[in-house]
Parts: structure tokens; C-alpha cells; sequence
């Protein structure tokens, strides 16, 4: 496959980038670098700086492309994704995640392109209303980011049917990880996530932790979280890219483990390397007790299941960030 990875630079789209081209498919990514890294990129991948929020930039990059061999699919990695940042700056979130979306699509009908591969988020379904989380779940998003991702999905949708497109949408939980090679991972400043920060506190990065609350009704008291390695979220988009090719189907699925661990099981895990000092604190506006996936209809599917496990995202990540902190 001809595979257009925008926002390839990014955590996650590098990642995938990884995947499709060990799986030997042609890779195309396009950044504006605002957050990704061009050090990310895969040397193997051809890459364009360039924002999809500006059409006469993407346009030219698929003129370009299509003229040697049309894409056979577009994956879309390039939004802004910090809850709290996105209730500061709900504009720019709109504008970016939504009007980026927009423009893509217009861009890919306008060159005939089929199929397409969108970055979704647990966020979506708010305050979930069971234990696990199932794609026919209530949609209720409780912030800006989460209500961008839900607009974008939906406008995905339409224009698919408008246009005779297939789209796979993955819904992600907690991602954590990176890359066995240690090429690349989870590389920004003010980290906020769990994992990344508890091992950043490990290693002295940071004086201390703040566990947010432990009187949630929960094992230990602390927030359950699903969490996935970050290879095997960037491997289901390979498979999704390959059913849209061969199937000619949408599709739209979670991507979790259907296991969920506190924030105290997480930091239990770090000090089997090293201590972690934390105190605990209030709870953190916005967050729901548990929040765990079903991913039985990933499986079903798609084949795919997660082959890591918690201390394999804590093992790469740790190693990556001694690497490179
Ligand atoms: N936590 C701490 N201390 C920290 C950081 C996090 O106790 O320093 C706790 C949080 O309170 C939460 C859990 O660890 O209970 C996980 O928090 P993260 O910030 O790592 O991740 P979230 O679950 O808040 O967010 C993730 C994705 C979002 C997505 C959301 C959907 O990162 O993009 O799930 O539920 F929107």
C-alpha cells in the first residue's frame, strides 16, 4: 500500500509510520512540526513539511504524490490532544482538529482517494456508564478535545457516505510506551500523563508525584485506566489500513486491553525498577473513576489484541527516556 501518514513526527504517527514500513508499505508523512519531531520520522519515509489546516499546502503535496501513484490510504494523527489545554484554547482546538479534518477529506475527494484511517479517543464517551466501554456506547464528550474528536467522527462519516469512502476509526485509551529499537518515543516537554511521569519522577527528572485522589470507588481507591503499548495501537492501524483496502468497509473500533490498572498499580510496577516518590493530592477535575475498553470487536475484526503488557510500556519507556533525556 501507498500509505499519506499526517502527523507521522507525532507520538503516535511515528509509531505507525514504524509498523507500515516494517510491514513494507510506501509511507508519505506530512507535518508542520508544531509538535512532532523531525528526528521521529522513519529514514525510510518520504517527508513533507506541511499543515493541513492550510488546503493550498496539502493540495500541492497531493498533486504531487498522486501524480506518481495515488494514495491508498490517508491517516490522520495531526490533532491537538491536552484536555486541559483544550478548554483554554477551545478556538484553536476546533480550528486545528476539526477544520484540519475538513480540509483533508476535501482534499482526498479531490484526488480520488478511498480510504482513510482516523485517531479517536477514549474521550468520546465522557463518564463511561459500565465497567467496559463498548463502541455502541453513549457518545457524551466532557471537554473540547473530546467533543472535536466526536465532531471530526462524525463528519468522517458523512462524507464517506457522500463520497463512497471507507473510513476505520480507532477510539484509543491510555497510551503508553515506545518503539523496541528506541528510535523513538515519547519526546516533549511538561509531560502530563501517568506512565511518562511516574518514570520521570523515578529517575529524578522530577522531585515528586502527585497521585490525583485515592477515594474513588475503586480496588485501591486510585483511578483505573486501560493502558495499551504504543506499537501495538501503531500495528491495528496496518490492519485497519489493509481491511479498508481489501474489504472496501468502514469500520469503527476501541482499542484497549478490557483490563484497566490503578494509578497506585501503575507506580507499584516503576518500583520494581526504582522508588517513585509521590504524595497523594486532590483528585484532578474531569476525571472518571474507570474507564476501560472492550476490545472484542478489534478482535473480531481486525485479528487484533494487544501483545504487550503494563511492564513492557514502563521497560521502553524508561529505557527510551535514559536514552534521551
Ligand atoms: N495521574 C496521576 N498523577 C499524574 C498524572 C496522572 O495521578 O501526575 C492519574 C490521573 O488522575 C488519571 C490517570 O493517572 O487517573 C491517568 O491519567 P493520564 O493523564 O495519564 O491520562 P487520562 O486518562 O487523563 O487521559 C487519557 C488520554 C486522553 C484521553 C483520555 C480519555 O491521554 O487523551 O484518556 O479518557 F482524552
Amino acid at each position: 500500500m501507498k500509505v499519506c501518514v499526517i502527523g507521522g513526527a507525532g507520538y503516535i504517527g511515528s509509531h505507525a509510520v514504524y509498523e507500515l514500513i516494517r510491514d513494507g508499505h510506501e509511507v508519505v508523512v506530512i507535518d508542520n512540526l508544531s509538535t512532532g519531531l523531525k528526528e521521529m520520522v522513519h529514514e525510510n519515509a518520504k517527508f513533507y513539511l506541511g499543515d493541513i489546516t492550510k488546503k493550498d499546502e496539502l493540495t500541492n503535496i497531493f498533486d504531487k504524490e498522486c501524480e506518481i501513484k495515488p494514495f491508498d490510504v490517508v491517516m490522520h494523527f495531526a490533532a491537538k490532544l491536552i484536555v486541559p489545554e483544550s478548554l483554554d484554547q477551545p478556538l484553536e482546538y476546533y480550528h486545528n482538529n476539526v477544520e484540519g479534518v475538513r480540509i483533508m477529506l476535501e482534499v482526498m475527494t479531490e484526488h480520488d482517494i478511498k480510504n482513510v484511517v482516523f485517531s479517536s479517543t477514549a474521550a468520546v464517551y465522557g463518564e463511561p456508564e459500565k465497567a467496559l466501554c463498548e463502541e455502541t456506547d453513549k457518545t457524551n464528550p466532557v471537554n473540547p478535545y473530546g467533543e472535536t474528536k466526536l465532531a471530526s467522527e462524525k463528519l468522517i462519516k458523512w462524507v464517506c457516505q457522500k463520497y463512497d469512502m471507507n473510513y476505520c476509526i480507532f477510539r484509543y485509551f491510555n497510551v503508553a510506551g515506545a518503539d523496541e529499537s528506541l528510535e523513538i518515543g515519547l519526546k516533549k516537554d511538561n509531560l502530563t500523563h501517568l506512565i511518562p511521569v511516574t518514570i520521570q519522577t523515578a529517575l529524578g527528572l522530577r522531585e515528586k508525584m502527585i497521585v490525583f485522589g485515592e477515594d474513588y470507588d475503586t480496588r485501591d481507591g486510585s483511578c483505573i485506566r486501560d493502558y495499551i503499548h504504543v506499537s501495538d495501537l501503531a500495528y491495528a492501524h496496518v490492519l485497519g489500513a489493509k481491511y479498508l483496502v481489501e474489504n472496501h468497509k468502514s469500520l469503527l473500533v476501541n482499542l484497549g486491553s478490557n483490563e484497566g490498572y490503578t494509578v497506585k498499580e501503575v507506580i507499584n510496577e516503576v518500583e520494581k525498577y526504582m522508588p517513585v516518590n509521590y504524595v497523594i493530592g486532590d483528585r484532578r477535575p474531569g476525571d472518571p473513576a474507570k474507564i476501560v475498553a472492550s476490545n472484542a470487536k478489534a478482535k473480531e475484526l481486525l485479528g487484533w489484541s494487544p501483545k504487550k503488557n503494563l511492564s513492557d510500556m514502563i521497560r521502553t519507556d524508561m529505557e527510551f527516556r535514559k536514552k534521551n533525556c
